[in-house]
């Protein structure tokens, strides 16, 4: 699902472009930004944050999702905007985000009892493709699975 181009995805893809500024990459030099909108409308961003020892490098997605989490916000999520590219190089292909991060997704997005979009765009450029967590990872294991509620909203 793609629809039109609103200012609330153009503010969120805009502030993941910042946050992918902070990219700790220097083993991949691929930085990666991610933007969460909150149920308040306000805005959660990350990066990517790699590590010498790679196999302990963390997603922009997953630090955006643990940021939030710690606010006590992990149920609030409504939208997630995800972007990058190679440094210093040309970013325009649109990012999706990886298997893990898709099981992280739904964490919050089961948590909030809610479906969430995720806006995908390059580090550049114009294009950009929504889809529903629940269509990135169909049939997907959750906290229902282990007899876990979402939390009560305010
Ligand atoms: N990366 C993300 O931050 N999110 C994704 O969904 C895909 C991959 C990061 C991990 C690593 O730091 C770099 O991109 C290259 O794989």
């Amino acid at each position: 699902m793609t629809d039109a181009m609103t200012p609330d995805i153009a503010e969120l893809i805009a502030a993941a472009r910042e946050a992918m500024r902070h990219a700790h990459a220097p083993y991949s030099k691929f930085a990666v930004g991610a933007a969460l909108r909150m149920a308040d409308k306000s805005i959660i961003t990350g990066a990517n944050f790699e590590n010498a020892s790679y196999g302990l490098s963390l997603c922009a997605e997953t630090v955006a999702i643990a940021t939030a989490s710690g606010q006590g916000k992990l149920a609030d999520i409504t939208s997630i905007a995800v972007v990058g590219g190679p440094i210093g190089g040309v970013g325009d292909a649109i990012v999706t985000p990886c298997g893990r991060c898709r099981q992280i997704i739904t964490e919050a997005a089961q948590m909030g009892d809610r479906d969430i979009i995720v806006h995908c765009a390059g580090a550049t450029g114009d294009a950009w493709v929504s889809h529903s967590i629940a269509d990135l990872l169909p049939h997907a294991f959750g906290p229902a699975n282990l007899g876990i509620s979402p939390r009560p909203k305010d």
